[in-house]
C-alpha cells in the first residue's frame, strides 16, 4: 500500500498534442483526418500484452462483487426467445415517428446557409435512417469490444470474486453482440464499419498491459457512455422490439458499470499521484475519442456531403449539443466517485470543464444506482423530465 505525501508537488500531465495527437481539442481537420484505412479486412488483430493470473485464494473477500455475481446469475435472459423477432419494423415509419430521430437530433432550420439548404423531408428522413443504422452499428462494435475486454479481465484480474463476476459479463456481452447484430442485419439492412475513433479507443484499451486500465477504459468509460446512450434511445423510440432489446441490455449494462466502479474504487484509493495521473490521462483520452466518434463522419459521406461543409454548424446546434452532453451523464459522477476528477490539482475536472460536461458530477453514480435497472424495476429516466 502506498501512503500519499500531501506536500509532494502534483505530477505534470501530458498535453493534448501527446495525448490526442492535436494541440486543440476542437481541431476539426485533425479529427476528420482519422479514418479507417482497411475497410475490407474481416479481422483486426491487437496485442493484448498481459499475463493471465491464477489465484489460489478462493475465499469470499469482496462481498459487494459477490452480490453482483449473484444478481448476474439470476438476471440472465435469452436473446432468441425473450425478444419477439417477428416484429415488423418499417424503418421509414419508425424513424419519422420517433421523436428527434428524423433529423437525428439536428434542427433542420439551422442549415439554411449550408450545402444542406436544398434538403427536403426526404433527405432528412434518409439521413435519420442512416444515422440510426450507424449508431446501432457502433453499439454493436462496442459490444464486441466489451466481450473481448471482459474475457481479458477474467484472465488478468488477481481477485477471485472479480474473476467470477467477469465470467458472467462475458456471457452478457455475447448476448449483446448477438441481439444488436441480429437487429441490424434483419431490421436495418446491415451494419456500418467500425468508426475509426472508436476503434482507436478499443485498440488502446485492449493493448494496455495493466488490468485496471481495461476496467477503466471499458467498464467506466465505454460502458458508462453506452448506458447513457442506450437510455436516451430507449426513452425516445416507439419501436417495440428495439425498445425491449435496449431495456434488456441496459439491465446488464448497469451491472457492468457497477463492476468497474466497485472494483476500481478499492484500487484507486491506494494509488500514488503519479499513478493516478496516468489514469486521469487515459480517462480524458477515452472521453475525447468517444466525443470525436459522434461527429458520425461516415454518415455524412454516405449522404454525399463533405463533413467539413456541415460539421462546424452541427457542432453549434443546441439540440445536438444537449444530446452530446447527456452522453457523459454516467461517466462524470463515476469518475468523481473514483477520485479521478479531483486528484492532482483537479486535472480531469478542468478537462471535463473544457468539454462542457462537468455539470453531471453530482448525479447518482452507478456503483449504487445499478439495482434500479433490474428487469421489472422502474428504470431512472435518461433525460430528466423526459
Ligand atoms: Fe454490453
Ligand atoms: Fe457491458
Amino acid at each position: 500500500m502506498t501512503t500519499i505525501d500531501p506536500h509532494r508537488p502534483a505530477p505534470s500531465h501530458a498535453d493534448n498534442e501527446t495525448l490526442l495527437g492535436r494541440a486543440d481539442l476542437n481541431d476539426l481537420e485533425a479529427i476528420l483526418a482519422i479514418t479507417n484505412t482497411d475497410v475490407d479486412e474481416v479481422t483486426h488483430a491487437v496485442k493484448d500484452n498481459a499475463d493471465a493470473i491464477f489465484t489460489w485464494d478462493y475465499s469470499l473477500s469482496r462481498p459487494a462483487l459477490r452480490k453482483l455475481y449473484e444478481k448476474a446469475k439470476t438476471g440472465q435472459w435469452n436473446g432468441s426467445t425473450d425478444l419477439d423477432w417477428n416484429t415488423e419494423v418499417d424503418i421509414e415509419k419508425v424513424v419519422s415517428g420517433d421523436q428527434v430521430a428524423i433529423a437525428a437530433g439536428l434542427d433542420p432550420t439551422h442549415y439554411d446557409d449550408t450545402v444542406l439548404k436544398h434538403w427536403g423531408q426526404k433527405e432528412w428522413l434518409d439521413y435519420g435512417i442512416q444515422n440510426r443504422r450507424w449508431t446501432l452499428s457502433q453499439f454493436l462494435h462496442g459490444e464486441q469490444g466489451a466481450l473481448l475486454c471482459t474475457a481479458k479481465i477474467t484472465e488478468t484480474v488477481p481477485w477471485y470474486d472479480a474473476k467470477l463476476y467477469a465470467a458472467t459479463q462475458v456471457v452478457d456481452e455475447a448476448r449483446h453482440v448477438e441481439v444488436f447484430g441480429r437487429y441490424i442485419d434483419e431490421k436495418m439492412g446491415g451494419a456500418y464499419q467500425v468508426n475509426a475513433h472508436l476503434r482507436m479507443l478499443l485498440d488502446d484499451i485492449v493493448a494496455d498491459s495493466r488490468w485496471d486500465m481495461t476496467y477503466l477504459g471499458m467498464q467506466v468509460m465505454v460502458e458508462g457512455l453506452a448506458l447513457a446512450a442506450f437510455g436516451f434511445m430507449h426513452q425516445l423510440t416507439e419501436e417495440p422490439l428495439l425498445k425491449k432489446l435496449l431495456r434488456y441490455v441496459m439491465s446488464d449494462e448497469a451491472r457492468h458499470v457497477a463492476f468497474g466502479v466497485l472494483s476500481l474504487k478499492e484500487v484507486y484509493d491506494q494509488m500514488t499521484d503519479a499513478e493516478m495521473a496516468e489514469r486521469q490521462e487515459f480517462a480524458y483520452e477515452a472521453a475525447v475519442r468517444m466525443r470525436d466518434r459522434f461527429m458520425s463522419q461516415e454518415v455524412w459521406e454516405r449522404m454525399g456531403v463533405n463533413p467539413r461543409d456541415v460539421l462546424p454548424i452541427v457542432l453549434k446546434d443546441p439540440t445536438r449539443d444537449l444530446f452530446q452532453q447527456m452522453l457523459f451523464s454516467k461517466i462524470v459522477p463515476n469518475c468523481k466517485k473514483l477520485g479521478l476528477l479531483d486528484r492532482n490539482d483537479q486535472w480531469l475536472r478542468r478537462r471535463f470543464e473544457e468539454m462542457g460536461v462537468i455539470q453531471f458530477e453530482d448525479w447518482e453514480d452507478t456503483g449504487s444506482e445499478y439495482a434500479a435497472f433490474e428487469l421489472g424495476s422502474e428504470m431512472p429516466a435518461a433525460i430528466p423530465g423526459g
